[in-house]
């Protein structure tokens, strides 16, 4: 069990999806919300220069702050990664938003999370081009049930509403903006 639906296969999925659309080993990539920071040392181990800020860190490989507003330049990354974060920040426009500003123009956002409204229409409101989407509700299930096996509070917050759970990669075009 890991913490966010899909495990590591899910997120080298992400990866490989961005490495066919441009992303380069040894990018820089900034992981928001990035809990234990297992994505952070995976992405090492493959060659990139990752950094991971979250909250609550829970381990040195993560750094203390809000995925909100970060103390990053603007155009800072090659590539944004967020897996199940930005729906538990509570804004996941601004979430959107800060995470365009952090990218260089044409980096990646590789993005995975929870969902009561679509993903995709948010995503492009910020500015970013779709380049690829699949719906992970199926995976989010399995997780969600497992999560209630192990009593996971979080659960409580999903189990009144209907929701789903999305995956995009989506590129920060010169051309776009938000809207
Ligand atoms: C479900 S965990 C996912 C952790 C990690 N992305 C993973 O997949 O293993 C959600 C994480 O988002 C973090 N988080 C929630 N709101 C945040 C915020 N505003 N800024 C930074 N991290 C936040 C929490 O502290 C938690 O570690």
């Amino acid at each position: 069990m890991t913490s966010h639906p899909g495990g590591t296969e899910h997120t080298l999925n992400l990866l490989a999806i961005a490495v066919d659309a441009g992303l380069s080993p040894g990018g820089r990539i900034l992981d928001l919300g990035a809990g234990a920071g297992e994505t952070v040392l995976l992405l090492r181990e493959l060659g990139f220069a990752a950094e991971g800020i979250d909250l609550a860190p829970r381990s040195l490989a993560v750094r203390e702050g809000s995925l909100l507003c970060t103390e990053y330049s603007d155009g800072s990354f090659d590539a944004v990664i967020s897996q199940c974060a930005f729906f538990v920040s509570g804004n996941v426009p601004g979430a959107l938003c800060e995470s365009f500003r952090l990218l260089k123009p044409g980096g990646l956002l590789l993005l995975s999370d929870v969902c009561f409204k679509p993903l995709r229409p948010q995503a492009e409101a910020a500015g970013f081009r779709v380049l690829w989407e699949e719906d992970m509700t199926p995976v989010w299930k399995e997780y969600y049930i497992e999560a209630i096996w192990r009593g996971d509070p979080l659960c409580c917050e999903f189990s009144q509403k209907k929701c789903a759970y999305s995956a995009l990669v989506c590129r920060k075009d010169e051309t776009n903006g938000p809207v």
